[in-house]
């Protein structure tokens, strides 16, 4: 059965305008209820709305800026700033030694929530002074709160409201940290064709790995560290919904793109592995990444490997 994350139904924006559309209460108890989610029905039963059932829109971003605000812990003690150093930094050696683009290069964050990524990425200068770092998200509060964050702290970073891919700037390099199953059906491969028609060099999306234990440790972890029953719901149900490593690497394989795996399933700890990327990189790109990763290049594995370990 198809299972929702209620933080998916509170919101609705026009894709085109990014403009918040008004979302009627008792429209998604229904959906809820109808995918068998009683719990996930009185959670938004719970929501104010107003007399013609709206939801109020000023309490739903009230409530999911808090629910990110918790899942930076998630960021924070999976250390999602190292692992994406681990890959990206380098995957940028590659593109800078190819000279495939002078810098400075771009860094996208697709879908960067409240930033966290690209606050810890200025923050540290994990990457070097030659990368620019961006975060964009269709959700106009989460966006603004990043914002906000970056000034106070003093961040040489921006942050825009809107789609990833509609931006006049292209990207060097797009990441994503958890926004990979919310895309379902056609729209997971529609997400990486974007990157892929686009001047993009590579791509570097983090998710939940399908594993057999995380939902279990979703649960754990939601129970012990998020407040609110939205955060621990969705938390649970984002790990059911991960992708697995096969249906990964179908969707990234776009055109123009070599898709690659970092850390599949079987080659590491399941007790360890939590979040691993899919990688994308124009092919000409693979062997100098290999060689900057050294002996890392060993977990990078293309669709050809998990075709052999299925036999
Ligand atoms: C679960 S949140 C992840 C937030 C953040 N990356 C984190 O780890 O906390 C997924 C976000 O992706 C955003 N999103 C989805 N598609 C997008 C697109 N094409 N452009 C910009 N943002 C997008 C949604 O608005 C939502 O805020």
């Amino acid at each position: 059965m198809h299972q929702f994350e209620i933080s998916d139904l509170i919101t609705v924006v026009e894709p085109g305008s990014g403009r918040r559309l008004p979302v009627r209460r008792a429209e998604v108890i229904e959906r809820l209820l109808e995918s068998g989610d009683e719990r996930g029905a009185r959670i938004v039963a719970a929501l104010p709305a107003d007399e013609d059932g709206v939801l109020d829109p000023h309490a739903v971003d009230r409530l999911l800026i808090g629910v990110h605000t918790e899942l930076q812990r998630l960021s924070e003690e999976l250390r999602i700033g190292e692992r994406l150093v681990h890959v990206l930094g380098p995957l940028l050696t590659a593109i800078r030694s190819v000279g495939a683009r002078s810098g400075p290069y771009r860094l996208v964050d697709v879908g960067c929530g409240l930033g966290y990524l690209v606050r810890w990425l200025a923050a540290t200068n994990a990457l070097g002074a030659d990368v620019e770092l961006v975060g964009v998200d269709l959700d106009a509060s989460l966006v603004g709160e990043a914002d906000r964050l970056a000034r106070a702290e003093g961040l040489d970073c921006r942050f825009v409201h809107g789609n990833a891919f509609a931006m006049p700037e292209a990207a060097t390099v797009y990441v994503s940290t958890g926004v990979l199953h919310h895309f379902r059906g056609p729209a997971l491969a529609e997400f990486f064709q974007a990157q892929a028609a686009s001047p993009a060099q590579a791509f570097c999306h983090f998710d939940i790995a399908a594993t057999g234990l995380a939902p279990i440790g979703a649960w754990v972890f939601h129970r012990a560290r998020m407040r609110h029953p939205l955060g621990r719901h969705d938390g649970v149900v984002s790990a059911r919904r991960a992708h697995s490593d096969e249906t990964l690497l179908r969707a990234a394989a776009a055109p123009g793109i070599r898709p690659l795996l970092y850390e599949p399933r079987g080659t590491a700890n399941p007790f360890g592995t939590t979040l691993r990327p899919v990688i994308g990189v124009r092919p000409h790109l693979e062997a100098p990444l290999r060689l900057a990763l050294g002996r890392a290049a060993r977990r990078l594995v293309g669709p050809e490997h998990l075709a052999e370990a299925a036999r």
